[in-house]
């Protein structure tokens, strides 16, 4: 049976369930859109962002709320009450319509025994307002490790990163440099009534006021522009691209950076472009082909050089390896419950086993960026710190910006209110013989 026409809490109350579960939203809300009406997919969407972001702190008020936790079986009833909840403490929706249509979708999920808990939890929770947040977890709504490892590593920011964290991010373009100047661009969206500045580091970055869908975007799907936020831009500042080198993006979908290094020099010998994941590197595909540029890709474990490298070393390489995303967490708020803490070791140790086999395929004389949107300096200093011990072949350059702070190996910058995200970036460079 087609399930089009679900209660849109229901609908948002199985996509939490499958986060909890280690789907992440960019997995799952596709296939949930498929199960509400068209209107409904942007209210879908930001019920389970607003959800995720405000997970740790409406779970609690939750569990504090339920006398009992409810059976596993139940769980999907546990995930209907934090959406309510959600919609309750960070919404204007009136409060009955939020309370009917909420027990209505505990029906839509077949708990018709458990309308009477929800309805009582959530009038209890209109009636007596957000109880004090018990735990600096709820406070500042994110896992007690994540918050812990960034108090550690960040003893005078963490809060604000913590802070940031729980904002929106804004809307950022790059514009593409091969087909307009930043002013021309600037021009056309004014021209289209859409409110935007100049990015004050990326210099073909537009940060819009308020998002828009991408189609209002003047010549968007003829390539003008292309979505991304200003720290991700900066990789090619550091590249020194220049016409006839060959260059590797070595984790490359969906590709975002490959079409930066691509529209920041028009001249490159090539562009070989790999990713491990079949799911994604079509992405780079569809980018490459919207923004007209060409790219070699390769379906490859980058670290496996033997099943992929023609022999022909390359002159400049992005290793934008893969890591926490910690510092993506306002764009991607189901990372909170996605990521464990557990998980930082065996990725720093894949981080290092990339950067330690890119480095065989770098040329004498070339330049290697290694980037990650951590903020956890165990992904970036560290790495960086383990490689040039035990690699004596490798100098360390100095990048020449106004950006981010000096980390010794490189440029960290912590995700900040209404402009960029977190973001490291450190360049070696290879001598020649
Ligand atoms: C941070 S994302 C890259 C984002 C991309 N550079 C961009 O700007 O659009 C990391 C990527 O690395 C890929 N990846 C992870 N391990 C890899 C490996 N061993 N070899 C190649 N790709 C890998 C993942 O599939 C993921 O697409």
């Amino acid at each position: 049976m087609s399930q089009l026409g679900q209660p849109l809490r229901a609908v948002a109350a199985r996509v939490m369930q499958s986060v909890e579960n280690g789907q992440s939203l960019s997995q799952c809300l596709p296939h949930a859109m498929g199960d509400v009406a068209d209107n409904e997919r942007p209210p879908l969407q930001a019920l389970c962002y607003g959800t995720c972001r405000w997970f740790h702190r409406l779970d609690g008020e939750l569990q504090a709320r339920l006398n009992k936790p409810l059976r596993k079986s139940n769980r999907v009833v546990h995930h209907l009450m934090l959406v309510a909840l959600f919609q309750l403490r960070f919404s204007q929706q009136a409060t009955y319509a939020i309370l009917n249509e909420t027990v209505e979708a505990c029906r839509a999920l077949d708990k018709p025994h458990l309308t009477g808990l929800v309805n009582g939890v959530l009038r209890a929770a209109e009636r007596e307002g957000e109880p004090p947040l018990a735990d600096e977890a709820g406070r500042f709504s994110h896992p007690l490790w994540m918050l812990e490892k960034l108090r550690h590593n960040w003893p005078h920011d963490w809060q604000a990163i913590l802070e940031t964290n729980n904002t929106q991010a804004p809307m950022t373009l790059r514009v593409n440099a091969l087909r307009f100047s930043r002013d021309d661009y600037l021009q056309l969206l004014s021209d289209a009534g859409i409110d935007a500045k100049a990015t004050l580091f990326a210099p073909h970055g537009i940060q819009l006021t308020a998002p828009v869908p991408v189609d209002l975007l003047p010549w968007f799907s003829e390539g003008a522009v292309s979505v991304q936020d200003e720290a991700a831009q900066l990789c090619t500042t550091l590249m020194d691209l220049a016409p006839g080198q060959r260059v590797l993006d070595a984790c490359a979908a969906p590709g975002g950076k490959t079409c930066a290094i691509l529209e920041s020099c028009g001249e490159l010998e090539e562009v070989v472009a790999i990713d491990e994941s079949a799911d994604r590197l079509p992405r780079v595909q569809e980018n490459l082909e919207r923004l007209d540029l060409m790219a070699t890709l390769k379906q490859a474990d980058a670290a496996d050089i033997d099943q992929w490298w023609d022999r022909k070393p390359f002159d400049r390489i992005l290793l934008d390896v893969p890591c926490s995303a910690t510092g993506v967490i306002r764009r991607h708020p189901d990372i909170k419950l996605l990521r464990r803490e557990s998980d930082i070791v065996p990725l720093a140790s894949i981080q290092l086993g990339l950067l330690e086999s890119m480095w065989q395929v770098l040329a004498p004389g070339g330049r290697l960026v290694y980037a990650t949107c951590s903020v956890f300096p165990q992904e970036n200093h560290r790495i960086i710190r383990r490689f040039l011990k035990q690699q004596d072949n490798a100098a360390l350059v100095e990048p020449d910006v106004l950006w981010g702070r000096d980390m010794e190996t490189g440029r960290q910058m912590l995700p900040v209110p209404e402009s960029h995200d977190g973001f490291f970036y450190a360049v070696l460079e290879k001598p020649e013989p």
